[in-house]
């Protein structure tokens, strides 16, 4: 499949954009201050805090999975057995307590943390998978 250019410039905080990349979707969103600083605390709650898992692009291998760590980018698939989690932006708490955004999978109930970390005890075994991607400049992304 051919890469997928993504104009990020009009994206607000907290918000999603959904794209279709070699026929899966991607989302791209971008975090907000409090999120980004949520992230760094969350390590003994997840199974895979450093993504030393297979399958990660080396830029993935940091507590927000980014290269611009404003803006997460992650193939929305769960890696239990491919439903689309859902991103909860607000309600989270009712998943995690004390964790605001984060996604859920209505499938088997696994939960991701806004890094797409993937919580213990849940039945997903990996992170979402972040696609290879890179910045053409500060509002345009290229996946793929
Ligand atoms: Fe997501 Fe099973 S497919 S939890």
């Amino acid at each position: 499949g051919a890469p997928v250019e993504v104009n990020i410039g009009k994206l607000e905080p907290g918000q999603m954009l959904r794209v279709e990349w070699r026929g899966k979707p991607v989302w791209v969103v971008r975090r907000t201050a409090a999120v980004l600083e949520q992230l760094a605390g969350l390590n003994d709650q997840l199974r895979d805090p450093d993504s030393e898992e297979p399958q990660q692009p080396t830029y993935a291998q940091n507590p927000t999975r980014a290269i611009n760590e404003e803006f997460f980018i992650a193939v929305g698939l769960c890696t239990h057995l491919g439903c689309s989690p859902t991103y909860m932006p607000d309600s989270f708490q009712q998943q995690v307590q004390g964790i605001q955004s984060g996604f859920f999978c209505p499938c088997h109930g696994s939960k991701f943390d806004m890094a797409g970390r993937v919580f213990s005890g849940v039945p997903a075994p990996l992170n979402l998978e972040v696609p290879p991607h890179s910045y053409v400049n500060k509002d345009t992304v290229v996946i793929g």
